[in-house]
């Protein structure tokens, strides 16, 4: 029988939180599903499991092992003080703390989270990607003429499609200059323009650290998309459908030809994964 561990579950806190606060009430709604979840399946396999929320207070952590000494933490951490650019430095904290955790270690969400360096380090090793070219706030706004339409512009490190809406898709060197301008206004951020890349959007999620488990393959299945318009993730289709944004939705893959190509994506997605070193898990697209 495996070992039943003690595990401390951190949430994301949305305000600020104390080292014994009562989530029961929160737990029980839409939004907290995840965490919920999580609770509840440490718990169906024989874990003790307890948790804390984190907002912009990691001595927190430190408080809760004193009365609570956890085997591992399982980190639901997404943000500090409400922002998402932080997660690999509550990581960062964990490992010079010398906690075990799940997920990603600090290295592999800085280079995964940075659409840029990602794609360069792939790259390197051969993996394919989309021709790019990042724009940094502040310099002037051109297109290097290798870089053809249609063409893709994002904020380079947010994630969730954050920033990303159908004016994101640019064909001409006017919406182009328009919607980097945007994102460097708008996101404070720098942004990344890339080739627009045709085609079907499959999902590989991979669990293990040096063995890796390639889990069903699954396709993101664009509804209501005229065939003349590109089928983009944008925000409004990822989190706003009843305000107008394209159904969307996630379904196992089911076509055969899709199944047989698992072996194939099993090693290219564990290449993936080894070279934007993540650990414990991850998601491609
Ligand atoms: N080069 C591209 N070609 C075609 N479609 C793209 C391209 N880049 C992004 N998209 C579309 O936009 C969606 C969001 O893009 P992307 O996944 O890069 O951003 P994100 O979801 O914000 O980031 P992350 O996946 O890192 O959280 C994709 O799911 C896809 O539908
Ligand atoms: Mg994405």
């Amino acid at each position: 029988m495996k070992k039943k561990l003690k595990v401390l579950v951190l949430f994301d806190g949305t305000s600020p939180t104390t080292v014994d606060q009562d989530f029961t009430k929160e737990l029980k709604t839409k939004d907290w599903k995840t965490e919920a979840d999580v609770m509840a399946a440490l718990g169906a396999v024989g874990h003790t499991a307890e948790h804390l929320a984190i907002y912009d207070d990691v001595d927190l952590v430190r408080q809760k092992l004193e009365t609570f000494a956890p085997d591992i933490l399982f980190n639901l951490v997404e943000q500090f003080r409400n922002n998402p650019g932080f997660d690999q430095n509550i990581v960062s904290f964990f490992e010079m703390q010398g906690l075990p955790f799940t997920g990603c270690g600090s290295t592999g969400l800085t280079l995964c989270k940075d659409k840029g360096i990602s794609k360069k380090i792939l790259h390197y090793h051969g993996i394919p990607v989309p021709h790019f070219v990042v724009i940094p706030r502040g310099q002037r706004i051109t297109r290097p003429k290798q870089l053809k339409f249609p063409i893709l512009v994002k904020p380079v490190k947010e994630e969730a499609s954050y920033g990303i809406s159908q004016a994101s898709f640019v064909a001409n060197d006017e919406q182009f200059r328009e919607r980097v301008a945007f994102i460097h206004e708008k996101y404070s951020s720098d942004a990344i323009a890339e080739e627009y890349i045709e085609g079907r959007e499959l999902y590989v999620s991979l669990m293990g650290n040096v063995r890796l488990t390639v889990m069903p393959i699954r396709e993101l299945v664009f509804r209501e998309v005229p065939p003349n318009e590109p089928k983009i993730a944008t925000f409004k289709a990822k989190w706003q459908p009843h305000r107008g944004g394209v159904q969307t939705h996630l379904s196992f893959a089911h076509d055969r030809r899709l199944c047989a190509n698992r072996p194939a994506a099993n090693s290219r997605q564990q290449s993936l994964f080894h070279r934007s070193q993540p650990k414990s898990y991850s998601r491609q697209r």
